[in-house]
């Protein structure tokens, strides 16, 4: 285990100072893992050793770490306009932004509200969307419907419907006039799926059981999201969110797809709504937008849903919703300087044309130890582990510390290892990312 670095000079109570997020606090801080810097590929951690990034820093790096242009272009920003007000005072750059993202959208999605994180463009999502069915004469509709073993971040919306128990048993009631679909995960059916699995379709079709038990008066929006990453990697069934939306469509039902991980190329294509070829209302969007470099999120709605807003008084605010740093000018200078670098080395083709290989390295694991499945799409990988007895998870946490000591970062979730790399990955840095992951696997119990 790395010992506690002597640039991170405080003994264990100065370490409880800082409550980390989403982390076993007290293991953590028994011995720390501390990153010192980036670049491209690789982190540097506090002892000076190289880790190959599997996971783009959080499915957000996608550009890789560190590059020139958006840091330079960041560095502009902030010694010419740090901060200006979002609300009726505006700035060039989010006009500039918002067009460019219009741009790579379904065209139908052309109107850009802008956020800070996934978390906030859920709840943007959620609220837009009922607020839309009250302007279009459809107050009855409040209903929002998640799906088991969904992410969409921690806002109370987002936990809602979010289909994560751990996420949700610790607090409260959370929104009520919520439900759920079931999630696509089943072994039984799917297991080493390459790609879309063949089966799971049918299981949109539980929609049709809720608008009976609710009535499609009562609800506004489904949520998904087109690949679920953070609960273990769920690739959608072939059909399945068509099914979704022909559903949707039939009762005048706003479908939102969480595109937090999936734009931006790690489909192979700016969105995963045109590579799975699936319009859905709204998008929203976080991560990748800025490579990770600046917090921000963005949420893609159809324009019909905007117009449903721009009646009454001119002079009248119509979405009192947003945040003091909507659109930092920071953000916002990031994520054009992303995109361009996006175009510029044409890496959702890359994504693309690297895809096959991907996944014919990841499936090579077949026979690994502990392996219980492996799926993949895009630039995203899963290997399923079996679980430890009346030990869930753990396995699969020691493969990590495994990897962190053998020079490589993976994430896991329960018994799931998600890979995820930045899409400037080499078919070296492939190679090398699956043989430590092999090795570590062989070597723990
Ligand atoms: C699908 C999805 N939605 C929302 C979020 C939340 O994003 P954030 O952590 O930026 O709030 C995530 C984060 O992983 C996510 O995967």
């Amino acid at each position: 285990m790395a010992a506690l670095s002597n640039t991170l000079k405080l003994d264990r109570d100065e370490l409880d100072t800082y409550w980390m997020p989403f982390t076993a606090n007290r293991q953590f801080k028994a011995a720390p893992r501390l990153i010192a810097s980036a670049e491209g590929m690789y982190y540097t951690d506090v002892d000076g050793r190289r880790l190959l990034d599997g996971i783009a820093g959080m499915w957000c790096c996608n550009a890789g770490h560190n590059r020139k242009p958006i840091v330079e272009a960041i560095q502009r920003q902030a010694a010419v306009l740090d901060f200006s007000p979002p609300f009726q005072v505006g700035q060039p750059l989010p006009f500039e932004l918002a067009n460019r993202l219009a741009g790579l959208a379904p065209a139908s999605l052309n109107r850009v509200f802008f956020t800070n994180s996934g978390s906030e463009s859920v709840d943007t999502a959620l609220k837009i969307a009922i607020a839309y069915q009250r302007q279009r004469g459809q107050g009855t509709r409040t209903r929002l419907i998640g799906r088991e073993r969904a992410y969409h971040g921690v806002g109370f919306g987002g936990i809602s419907v979010g289909g994560i128990g751990a996420n949700r048993r610790l607090f409260g009631p959370l929104l009520p006039g919520i439900d759920h679909l079931p999630h696509t995960h089943d072994l039984a059916h799917n297991a080493f799926s390459r790609g879309q699995p063949a089966w799971g379709a049918h299981l949109a079709d539980d929609l049709e059981r809720l608008v009976q038990l609710h009535d499609a008066s009562t609800i506004a929006a489904v949520i998904v999201e087109p690949v679920a990453g953070s609960t273990g990697v769920l690739v959608p069934p072939k059909g399945y969110l068509e099914r979704l939306r022909e559903i949707t469509h039939k009762y005048g039902i706003v479908l939102i797809f969480d595109e937090v991980i999936t734009a931006f190329g790690r489909l192979g294509g700016s969105f995963a709504a045109g590579v799975l070829g699936v319009e859905p209302d709204i998008i929203t969007t976080a991560k990748g937008l800025t490579s990770g470099t600046v917090p921000m999120g963005a949420v893609l709605v159809r324009e019909e849903i905007y117009d449903a807003f721009m009646t009454g008084p001119e002079n009248a605010i119509e979405l009192t919703h947003g945040y003091t740093y909507s659109a930092h000018p920071l953000a916002c200078a990031a994520a054009l300087a992303t995109l361009d670098l996006y175009r510029d080395e044409a890496l959702f083709e890359r994504a693309a044309s690297l895809a096959g290989y991907w996944e014919d390295r990841l499936h090579a694991l077949r026979e690994a130890r502990h392996v219980a499945d492996l799926r993949n799409i895009g630039l995203i990988g899963a290997i399923e582990l079996q679980p430890r007895e009346g030990a869930p998870g753990a396995r699969a946490f020691d493969v990590f510390l495994n990897c962190w000591e053998r020079g490589l970062m993976i994430r896991t979730t329960g018994d799931v290892i998600a890979l995820s790399p930045s899409l400037i990955i080499e078919r070296g840095q492939i190679d090398e990312l699956f043989s430590i992951v092999a090795d570590a696997l062989a070597s723990t119990d």
